[in-house]
């Protein structure tokens, strides 16, 4: 059997622990966002619109699965997982903008500039990127452990800054055109979508307290599987899903001449890197035992997942 051909069966596990951990993440994120009419009402409105517009929430739901499977109380992976979906909306934001990506569906919905203006929609990135440290940054009960809380801002700011989020979306841009080799192509989507990710798994574990140097390298191998994964499936969705069901508009990158991996590896390639990814990523797992079985079951989704 090839690796394009590994059987990635739908576990029934998965959309529970999706389900549970985004609506835990969902009352937090609602509780921390300013309300409504909170003045510049604009801005919390935009603010709002962003974050509580659906969403799988992949990333705060790592955070619990993972932070769980080391042993942590749900309580101590609240901040960490809401600080990780307020960057995350706001890279969308910004992403989605006239002078980045130009979309106008994000969500199934008109995206937060077409919306509420592009001036406003970039400072409500602005404001989202400030939130989540603020938020983090305020957990009492991490604050008990000032060189772990200092580890867990740490992880969260370098994932979002120039060797991170930011920096891959800067190698998005001027990629538009060009053809890149296969490792720059890798980097660019590591830094864009894989260190945010990557993040998640590992604010799960060191919020748990995991000391184990080895277990936290297993995970963190993992989360870069997982993150590369993740937006390899979205290139593929990008050509091979419709708007209606990936609620943004679909064909995007080949309109807009971005390398991607169908474009530079084929989409049979593409599959097959995709399956070795999620192979390599539930072998890191299986060895940590049964409590670590949904992050496997989470490689499966992320190789699966139609939106
Ligand atoms: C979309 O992320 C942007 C990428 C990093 C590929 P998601 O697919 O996680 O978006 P939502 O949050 O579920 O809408
Ligand atoms: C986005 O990548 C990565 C981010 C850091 C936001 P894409 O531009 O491919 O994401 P979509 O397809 O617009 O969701
Ligand atoms: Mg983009
Ligand atoms: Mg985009
Ligand atoms: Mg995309």
């Amino acid at each position: 059997m090839s690796s394009a051909e590994i059987p990635l069966a739908t576990n029934a596990a998965t959309p529970l622990a999706l389900s549970t951990w985004n609506a835990r993440a969902g009352a937090t994120l609602e509780r921390v966002l300013p309300a409504e009419d909170d003045p510049p009402s604009a801005l919390s409105r935009a603010m709002r619109y962003a974050v509580l517009g659906g969403g799988k929430r992949l990333r705060p739901v790592l955070v619990y699965t993972a932070g769980t499977a080391c042993g942590a109380d749900p309580q101590r992976l609240d901040s960490a997982a809401a600080a990780v979906e307020i960057i995350h909306a706001y890279s969308l934001v910004h992403d989605d903008l006239p002078a980045m990506d130009d979309d106008a569906l994000r969500r199934g919905r008109p995206t937060c500039h077409v919306a509420f203006g592009e001036a406003m929609a970039i400072l409500a990135g602005d404001a989202l990127q400030a939130l989540a440290f603020e938020v983090l940054a305020g957990d009492a009960l991490l604050a008990a452990e000032p060189a772990l809380h200092v580890a867990m801002l740490r992880t969260l700011a370098a994932a979002c800054g120039a060797h991170g989020m930011a920096g891959g979306q800067a190698f998005d841009l001027a990629a538009v055109g060009q053809r890149l080799t296969p490792a720059e192509l890798e980097r660019m989507h590591v830094y864009k979508t894989g260190a945010l990710i990557r993040a998640s798994v590992r604010l799960g574990a060191l919020a748990a307290g995991c000391s184990d140097a080895q277990r936290l390298a297993a995970l963190e191998r993992y989360g870069h599987c997982i993150g590369l994964a993740f937006q390899i499936r979205d290139d593929i969705l990008d050509v091979e899903g419709d708007s209606a069901t990936i609620g943004k508009t679909a064909g995007k990158d080949v309109a807009a001449d971005k390398p991607t991996y169908p474009a530079i590896l084929g989409m049979e390639g593409t599959k097959a890197h995709l399956a070795d990814l999620t192979a390599q990523a539930i072998a890191l797992i299986t060895p940590l035992g049964a409590p670590f079985t949904p992050l496997a079951d989470l490689a499966r989704f992320v190789a699966e997942r139609t939106s």
